[in-house]
């Protein structure tokens, strides 16, 4: 069976009432559980993680490898500057999904500047909480098919 590692960045802790205008009402809970429910659907053992601390994900990365096929990771704000983090996933022999709630390409231009797009087998942004549903598909048949 094939196993995804759902890794979420800083603040995404506080979903559902972090800016829901922006990020929805769904909490990270539910993002979580609707997760591992899908998994089930589609045949894939799922591990959640998250951490506010730029050290404790790049350790979840490395330790990924070896463990984990994929990784659907929603880097929050380290997205935008972790260079850190961009090396990390380099090391990691699992495929990264590159996730956000929102479009950042339709927010402040801070935001459309990623380090883990050119990591990334591919960017899903926008979708909200589905994203997370959408990601994992793409991942799946990424590592069926190749495409
Ligand atoms: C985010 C977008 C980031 O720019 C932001 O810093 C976040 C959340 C998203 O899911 O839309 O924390 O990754």
């Amino acid at each position: 069976m094939r196993s995804f590692l759902i890794l979420n960045g800083p603040n995404l802790n506080l979903l559902g009432t972090r800016q829901p205008e922006i990020y929805g009402h769904t909490t990270l809970s539910d993002v979580e559980d609707m997760c591992r429910t899908h998994g089930e659907k589609i045949g894939v053992s799922v591990t959640c993680a998250q951490s506010n601390h730029e050290g404790a994900l790049v350790d979840l990365i490395q330790d990924a490898r070896g463990t984990h096929d994929g990784i659907i990771l929603n880097a929050g704000a380290y997205t935008h500057t972790s260079i850190a983090l961009m090396d990390a996933i380099k090391g990691c022999e699992a495929k990264v999904v590159e996730l956000h709630l929102s479009n950042i390409h339709a927010r402040e231009s801070f935001r459309h500047k990623s380090y883990i797009s050119p990591v990334a087998i591919g960017l899903i942004c926008g979708f909200g909480a589905h994203g997370y549903i959408l990601a994992m598909d793409a991942l799946q048949t990424h590592l069926e098919t190749g495409s």
